[in-house]
């Protein structure tokens, strides 16, 4: 049966899905039905990873259990800090992550996807152990001894003090916990597909997360974060921001952290991430970098209007991770730790109906073609 061809499958549904919804022309995000505004007012990034993997908010000895099992599962086996260890210190986060998610699959050999208590305990130990990863390898690589978990901080606390040995200024463990839940899922994205169709092969979820990390760390998706910052230190102060912009658009490049697929208009989740950086700069003064920002907000609608081109999720957040002093090149890995839980949520339901994921292709090479000996030819 022939279908038109759509590059990048745009507007092509890959699966029938209830984990989350976008409306891209009003600006609306809803994970399991609920806004984000309201996840981030009320909730935090571990009830929203249950949320989105079981489909319901926990009641609370559901909640306690699950709070419980992440804690005790944050630990990583030192054979995994050993292989870190043998990373070159100046390859990329992302790099690290994927290598290290793969290896737990080796520990972990559960290889039965249809037991649904295995699967339980998968999700447990990814989304528990991925921020330990993160703050193991950013110490490693600087000649630091990795620091264990602290069973008396939450999820976003404890990141922190595994990353600098000290638990954070109060206010940044709740501002964390928000990004983690705007970055936790997305609709049918690129690493999400990624992971979806790693899973329709029946490969271990460990395997699923590790192929979804590679996809998420390309600059056209989850690296645009890491892209942003790089670009506001490369402006550097607000005048020259008219300047910057109009060269850069003038030369055909892209904006990183503007533009979607889906939104029509600004990001609901950039929206949200710039009033958690105004948080931010009231309570611990202000960042150079979000002058710029702003200034790079206005030159791009002045010059992309009509376009429908206005900041992502990826515009503002690094913002916040440069103000909390997190190294630039770790806000990719940031957001796969938040991520997993989406991914995991899409792995789940895709093994309910699962069907492999094996498109068609439209042949536009050579038929018939003769095979010519290696002295005959030119
Ligand atoms: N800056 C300038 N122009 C842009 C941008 C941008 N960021 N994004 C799209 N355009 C223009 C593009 O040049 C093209 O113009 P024309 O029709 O004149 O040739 C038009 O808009 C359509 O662009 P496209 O790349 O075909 O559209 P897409 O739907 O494939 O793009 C996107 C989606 C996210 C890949 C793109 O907007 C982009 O590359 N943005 C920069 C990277 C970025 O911020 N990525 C993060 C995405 S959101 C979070 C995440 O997934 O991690």
């Amino acid at each position: 049966m022939p279908h038109d061809f759509m590059p990048g499958l745009a507007g092509v549904p890959a699966a029938k899905s209830a984990v989350s919804d976008v409306d891209g022309e009003r600006g609306v995000l809803v994970y399991r039905g609920i806004r984000v505004e309201e996840l981030c007012a009320s909730s935090s990034y571990l009830e929203t990873a249950y949320l989105l993997l079981f489909g319901q908010l926990p009641n609370r000895d559901t909640f306690t259990r699950w709070q419980q099992d992440i804690m005790h599962h944050r630990r990583v086996k030192y054979s995994i800090v050993d292989l870190m260890k043998c990373l070159p210190e100046q390859g990329h986060p992302m790099d690290a992550l994927q290598a290290a998610v793969a290896a737990l699959g080796m520990f972990y050999p559960g290889r039965n996807v249809k037991d649904v208590e295995n699967n339980y305990w998968s999700a447990v130990r990814l989304v528990a152990k991925l921020p330990t990863i993160v703050a193991t390898w950013a110490r490693l690589r600087h000649g630091n001894d990795a620091i264990p978990p602290r069973d008396d901080l939450g999820f976003s606390e404890n990141f922190f003090y595994m990353l600098t040995e000290t638990p954070p200024h109060p206010s940044w463990g709740e501002i964390f916990d928000d990004c983690l839940i705007l970055h936790a899922e997305h609709t049918m994205n690129a690493s999400t597909f990624t992971g979806l169709v790693t899973a329709s092969t029946l490969a271990d979820p460990y395997t699923v997360v590790a192929s979804a990390i590679g996809a998420l760390k390309g600059p056209l998706h989850g690296g645009a974060n890491e892209e942003v910052v790089l670009m506001l230190k490369e402006i550097g102060t607000p005048e020259r921001v008219p300047g910057y912009i109009d060269e850069h658009l003038k030369n055909k490049k892209k904006l990183m952290g503007f533009g979607h697929r889906v939104y029509k208009v600004k990001d609901p989740r950039a929206i949200i991430l710039q009033r958690l950086c105004e948080r931010l700069f009231h309570e611990c003064g202000t960042s150079p970098l979000y002058d710029i920002a702003v200034k790079v907000e206005q030159a791009a609608e002045e010059l992309l209007k009509g376009k429908g081109i206005y900041p992502n999720v990826d515009f503002y957040s690094g913002v916040i991770y440069d103000k909390m002093a997190i190294e630039t090149d770790l806000f990719t890995p940031l957001f796969a730790m938040a991520r997993v839980s989406g991914w995991l949520a899409h792995w789940l339901e895709q093994l309910r109906e699962n069907k492999l994921f094996r498109p068609d292709q439209i042949y536009a090479g050579d038929h018939n073609r003769p095979y010519v000996p290696l002295d005959q030819r030119a």
